[in-house]
């Protein structure tokens, strides 16, 4: 018998086949990079229920209630978008390859296209039109129409660097099993790990079977700290302080929407696919700017009956190393002032590591900092 969630919505959706015949289809379709990795994870199941891109009910009923068509909570578009001349030649029931840098990683069958409202879509889902913020930006750039149909995954992009830590959703719902693992707490960063989060993670680990450390590689903002640096890091940080009996390192080759408290139900729905029966949410989960409130992104969580969403979110404040209570430590444990807590923003670590200073090991381990430094230096020279 297990004890990890069922998928969201009942199964796991497997759609890779590379056999598919595709020497009959005609028509390409261009895609980027966040297509290209929706594209994988619908087939791999780490969208599950999704089986394609979203039809215009679907979408909707996304943008305004948070729910699929069919009531399933889902909180975030997935959607295929495409020019005005590209719509214009578009024709239901057709497939078209779907192509990433001259290579085919997918078929689509289309079921529909159509326009959405792209303002309302940025004030339900971001909150903002703005365009300062990130993930609004690239919504309005990428485009006026979207393409709608189930797909079919051919091939998956190379892993590269991330070959042995990108599992997927039945491997690691067999690994969680074979570790005998009844509750396993999920945590989600697109940044390197830092005392805070490895404090928060170590707390939740406290009180469940194990640790799923699963941060986001998939397209960040030009300034968050590239992948392949963090994952060095968080290599380091693992052999180094984590007891590797309970802790399981993974990706998640998912985009960075910066949408907070849309996004935290998102990635919480994706950690479920991936087994976790819990996950955390800290200070501004997936926030950026001052768009969100502190604790909106787990505020949210209570629109939502627990056991519909079927994965039970772990909440911590914003957490700190106090000087005087000499250790982590968040208000509400700590009665001490900022004065003698270490706070530092994300945008001043970046500024410090560019510059070759190290951060205090309050705020991050040395062995982490040595590292993030040499690979920011290595990415500035090349
Ligand atoms: S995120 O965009 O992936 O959410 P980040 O990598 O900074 O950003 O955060 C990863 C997780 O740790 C999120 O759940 C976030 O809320 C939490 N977190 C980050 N910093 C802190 C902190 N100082 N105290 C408590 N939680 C934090």
């Amino acid at each position: 018998m297990s004890f990890l969630p069922k998928p969201h919505g009942g199964k796991l959706i497997q759609l890779f086949d590379p056999n598919y015949q595709v020497t009959h289809i005609e028509k390409e379709l261009e895609i980027d990079a966040i297509a290209l990795s929706d594209l994988e994870l619908i087939g791999v199941g780490l969208f599950s229920p999704l089986t394609g891109f979203l039809g215009k009910d679907d979408y909707e009923s996304v943008v305004t209630k948070m729910r699929l068509a069919d009531n399933t909570i889902w909180s975030i578009p997935v959607t295929l978008p495409v020019s005005y001349e590209t719509a214009a030649t578009l024709t239901v029931g057709e497939e078209l390859t779907l192509v990433y840098k001259n290579e085919a990683y997918g078929v689509i069958k289309v079921s529909e296209w159509y326009e959405p409202d792209l303002d309302k879509e940025a004030i339900e889902v971001y909150k903002t039109k703005e365009l300062s913020h990130p993930g609004v930006k690239r919504l309005y750039e990428r485009g006026p129409v979207y393409v709608a149909g189930n797909v079919t995954l051919i091939k998956k992009p190379e892993k590269g660097v991330f070959g042995d830590v990108w599992l997927e959703p039945v491997e690691t719902r067999q690994l969680f099993e074979a570790k005998g693992w009844k509750t396993v707490v999920g945590f989600q960063t697109r940044n390197p790990i830092h005392r805070a989060h490895e404090y928060i993670q170590k707390a939740a680990l406290e009180t469940v079977d194990g640790l799923f450390v699963n941060p986001l590689i998939g397209e960040t903002k030009s300034d968050d700290i590239s992948a392949d640096v963090r994952l060095k890091s968080y290599r380091v940080l693992l052999e180094n302080y984590y007891p590797l009996e309970r802790v399981q390192l993974g990706v998640y080759p998912a985009a960075m929407r910066y949408a907070g408290p849309r996004e935290a139900i998102f990635h919480a729905i994706a950690r479920k696919n991936f087994g976790c029966t819990h996950f955390i949410v800290g200070r501004d989960h997936a926030g950026v700017g001052n768009y969100y409130g502190t604790y909106d992104a787990q505020h949210i969580f209570s629109e939502f009956p627990e056991d519909e969403l079927g994965i039970k979110p772990l909440f911590f404040e914003h957490s700190f190393y106090c000087t005087k209570c000499e250790g982590m430590a968040s208000d509400k444990t700590c009665p001490h002032g900022n004065e003698d807590r270490v706070i530092l923003s994300g945008t001043k670590v970046r500024e410090m590591l560019r510059s070759g200073t190290l951060p205090p090991s309050t705020f991050s381990r040395k062995e982490v900092v040595e590292v993030l430094i040499e690979g920011m230096k290595e990415a500035t020279t090349v």
